[in-house]
């Protein structure tokens, strides 16, 4: 059988869950990304979350050993938020896990202007190994691939944020700065705060899908207490409506209304703006488009 030494660990090279790279929440937003651009760079990587063929578990700690084994560089991406109580300990035993298991290398998604993520944050830079962290605005992709999107299909999206301006950042751009975060030892042990180029409402990113779909689509601001009560009604689970509570009450104060270069450092060009993003979500097919507002006039 084949062996190979990793950071003084030897492990086995035909072990399934042996990868020069690690993704966990591979089939996630980020994740996904990732793991198809290291793939297509013709890198080996293991894909992990609770339904990969080897399983990793945020609630199952022992599955996270057999996980590790063999990887050199791993991404992290946490369940279900980074500002859970839980997630601090979570990540200080996956670092000594990852310790253990001879990894080189950690990658940590974060978010900004959360206390929880900022711990969280420290226990990488604090630990024997080399670190990047990675620490996002809000995604676009939130409006086509996540709770959001709903909304959106549906023509009306309601959410407890009125003026507010956030960043938001395109998870194409942050998987571009996460394979050169894993890939380039150059860029090791930095912070690197993503937000896409500009400075928009809610109310403005419904506005930019709407006219680039053809269709009315309504954006209402409406009170916490009550969109939090409509959750309960629709059995959203209390530990997510808490993290939707902070994350819409105290994040979302204007507190992460700048934006910051991030993108540039590490790739050395611009973010994708959020009219491109709309751009290319709509030929993908993610939301439904009216061709009579969007066709373009037959030429006489
Ligand atoms: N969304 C944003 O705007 C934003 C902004 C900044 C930072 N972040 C951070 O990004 C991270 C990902 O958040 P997201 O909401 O965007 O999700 P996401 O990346 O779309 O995550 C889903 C992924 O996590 C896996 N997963 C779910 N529960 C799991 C568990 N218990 N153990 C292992 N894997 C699990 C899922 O696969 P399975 O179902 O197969 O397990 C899937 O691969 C969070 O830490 C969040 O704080 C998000």
């Amino acid at each position: 059988m084949t062996q190979r030494t990793i950071t003084g660990s030897a492990v086995s090279a035909s072990s399934s869950a042996a990868g020069e790279f690690a993704v966990i929440g591979a089939s996630g937003k980020t994740g996904q990304r990732v793991v198809q651009r290291l793939r297509a760079a013709g890198h080996n990587v293991l894909a992990l979350s609770r339904s990969s063929s080897t399983a990793f578990d945020w609630h199952h700690p022992a599955t996270w050993p057999d996980a590790l084994q063999g990887v050199q560089s791993l991404y992290i991406t946490y369940q279900p938020d980074l500002a859970v109580a839980q997630a601090e300990a979570d990540i200080r035993q996956l670092v000594r896990t990852a310790e253990d298991c001879g990894v080189e290398h950690l990658v940590l998604l974060s978010g900004r202007g959360e206390d929880g993520a900022q711990r969280a944050e420290q226990v990488l830079i604090s630990s024997n190994l080399q670190w990047n962290v990675v620490r996002a605005s809000w995604f676009a992709q939130n409006f086509s691939e996540s709770f959001m999107a709903e909304g959106i299909i549906s023509g009306e999206l309601c959410l407890p944020a009125g003026a507010v301006q956030e960043p938001f950042v395109d998870t194409d751009d942050i998987a571009n700065v996460v394979v050169a975060a894993l890939t380039q030892p150059t860029l090791r042990n930095r912070v690197f705060e993503v937000t896409g180029p500009q400075l928009l409402t809610f109310a403005d990113c419904v506005a930019e899908i709407a006219q680039q779909t053809g269709r009315t689509i309504h954006y209402r601001t409406v009170p916490a207490d009550l969109w939090l009560a409509a959750l309960a009604q629709q059995q959203v689970p209390a530990d997510i409506r808490d993290l939707l509570q902070e994350l819409f009450t105290q994040v979302l104060d204007g507190r992460n209304s700048q934006l910051t270069n991030g993108i540039q450092q590490a790739l050395g060009r611009q973010p994708t703006s959020f009219a491109e993003y709309v751009s290319k979500t709509l030929k993908a097919g993610l939301w439904p488009v009216d061709e009579r507002q969007t066709a373009a006039p037959a030429s006489a």
